[in-house]
């Protein structure tokens, strides 16, 4: 959760705390994570929701950028996914992140021509998001 904030991914209504137990809890859902020697360098959650495959919370640790991480991470939620059948992975990138979408462009992601439509069911969170959007 550190990194993700330190990595710009957490919104004041975002949970990542509750996104963590519930990625964990359960086999449609894990977080992959990069280790070396020790250290967290990185991390990707993937799920499969019986339909499609998604990716959240893909993050390399700052000072380990451009070392293929964020590269190897992706491709090993692939595989995960792979394993489970799932025919197709996508993710949500939040407007402005163009360096994340030139990341995923590098590695064969292309614009699917939707708009992703939601509100939370929480209307404390609901509200917080309208708040800080
Ligand atoms: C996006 C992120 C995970 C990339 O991690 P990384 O370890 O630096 O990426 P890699 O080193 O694996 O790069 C893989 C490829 O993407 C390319 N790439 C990276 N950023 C790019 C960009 N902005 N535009 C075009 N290509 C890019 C690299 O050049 C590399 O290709 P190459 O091997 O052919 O040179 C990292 O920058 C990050 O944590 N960003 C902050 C969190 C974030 O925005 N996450 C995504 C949320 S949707």
């Amino acid at each position: 959760m550190a990194l993700w904030t330190r990595c710009g991914l957490v919104r004041p209504w975002n949970e990542p705390r509750g996104d963590v137990a519930r990625a964990l809890d359960g086999d449609a859902s894990t977080i992959l994570a990069g280790v070396d020697g020790g250290a967290l360098v990185g991390t990707v959650m993937v799920g499969h929701d019986g339909h499609r495959g998604w990716l959240y919370y893909l993050a390399v640790t700052p000072d380990r950028r451009g070392e293929g991480l964020g590269r190897a991470l992706v491709r090993a939620a692939e595989e995960w996914l792979r394993e489970r059948g799932a025919p197709k992975i996508q993710l949500m990138v939040r407007d402005g992140n163009e360096a994340a979408i030139g990341f995923y462009e590098s590695l064969g992601y292309s614009n699917q021509g939707v708009v992703v439509l939601g509100r939370f069911l929480d209307p404390e969170l609901e509200a917080r998001r309208r708040a800080g959007a």
